[in-house]
């Protein structure tokens, strides 16, 4: 696979996510809704549509294709997860978080809005998330649905992305008396990297071996990708915040260090960062060898989250 169809397979699978996005961010109610304010749907669809790398709708589309799934069920999960690392972001950069300013390339939802329509536009996503994996239009198969909807929570909630942001603004010191970031272990910055972002990211990749009724020993060797996938990208986007441009990463650089954020590469300098990034793609890749060449694209995507310049 060249760079060029692995480009194009990237592309594909987020125009896909954005169609139905926005097919499921239209003013009309659903049956059940008895109106969707337009401020609120505004600030989604500002908040959803036109950014993003779509990593997460890549990771379920190329997992579910290992096992010959396609097709609009397929894209209603990656909508699914789509919607709720949307939320976290939302929320992320509101001023009681991370406070930012810019994210895509444009305004924060509450700098373009305002915050308590930001904080609400992250409500709704998180709900429509799960709205969207109930319906049987995503899998005929209720037990596939449920076990779906069971991924998605888990990685999402308290022991996943929200328990993991928890620990990131801990770490930063906020919450102790004197404010001063906490001395933080590279073992501790190593589980609040995996709660905040590579739950969410193992969980593409599980919910693709889902949809795919992949087996026992199939799907612990895509968990094991999905790990590894999910440590080297924070590594990438921490490298990209030390390193990176505004201008080209969409969102401000140079904040961590600035935020006393704990992150390996506060712990351990860029080059050691580096390297232990390239390991994990390794890694990634390595935990795929009973797909043969048919994972390709999922190895592709291991060198594309370390290479990654926005
Ligand atoms: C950024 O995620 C936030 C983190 C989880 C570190 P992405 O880099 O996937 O953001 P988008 O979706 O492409 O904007
Ligand atoms: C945020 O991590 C992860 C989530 C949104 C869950 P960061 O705070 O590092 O993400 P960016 O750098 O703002 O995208
Ligand atoms: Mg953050
Ligand atoms: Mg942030
Ligand atoms: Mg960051």
């Amino acid at each position: 696979m060249t760079q060029d169809d692995f480009r194009a397979r990237l592309d594909r699978n987020a125009d896909a996510t954005e169609a139905l996005l926005d097919g499921l961010l239209r003013p009309d109610p659903l049956p059940g809704e008895l109106a969707r304010p337009a401020r609120l749907l505004e600030a989604m669809r500002y908040a959803m549509l036109g950014g993003g790398k779509r990593l997460r709708p890549h990771l379920v589309t190329e997992t579910a294709r290992l096992f010959g799934r396609e097709g609009d069920g397929v894209t209603r999960a990656c909508a699914a997860i789509e919607c709720i690392h949307g939320y976290s972001l939302v929320h992320d950069d509101l001023p009681a978080m991370d406070d930012d300013e810019l994210r895509r390339g444009k305004p924060t939802v509450h700098r373009a809005f305002d915050v308590a329509t930001a904080i609400l536009a992250g409500d709704g996503l998180l709900t429509l998330a799960f709205d969207i994996l109930a319906d049987d239009a995503t899998d005929r198969d209720a037990e596939i649905r449920v076990a779906l909807t069971l991924a998605l929570a888990r990685a999402s909630g308290i022991g996943g992305m929200v328990g993991g942001q928890m620990l990131d603004l801990e770490a930063e010191g906020r919450f102790t008396p004197e404010g001063r970031p906490l001395a933080n272990g590279e073992a501790e910055t190593l589980k609040l990297q995996a709660m905040k972002t590579g739950a969410l990211l193992a969980a593409a990749v599980d919910m693709g071996a889902i949809i795919g009724r992949a087996g026992g020993e199939q799907r612990r060797a895509l968990a094991t990708y999905g790990r590894a996938l999910g440590q080297a990208f924070q590594i990438a986007d921490d490298l990209l915040d030390a390193e990176g441009e505004a201008a080209t990463v969409g969102k401000a650089t140079g904040k961590d260090a600035a935020k006393g954020k704990s992150t390996l590469v506060s712990h351990l300098g860029l080059a050691v960062a580096r390297d232990r990034l390239a390991g994990l793609v390794d890694q990634a890749k390595n935990a795929l060898s009973t797909f043969g060449h048919n994972a390709d694209t999922l190895r592709k995507t291991a060198d594309f989250v370390a290479e990654r310049r926005s």
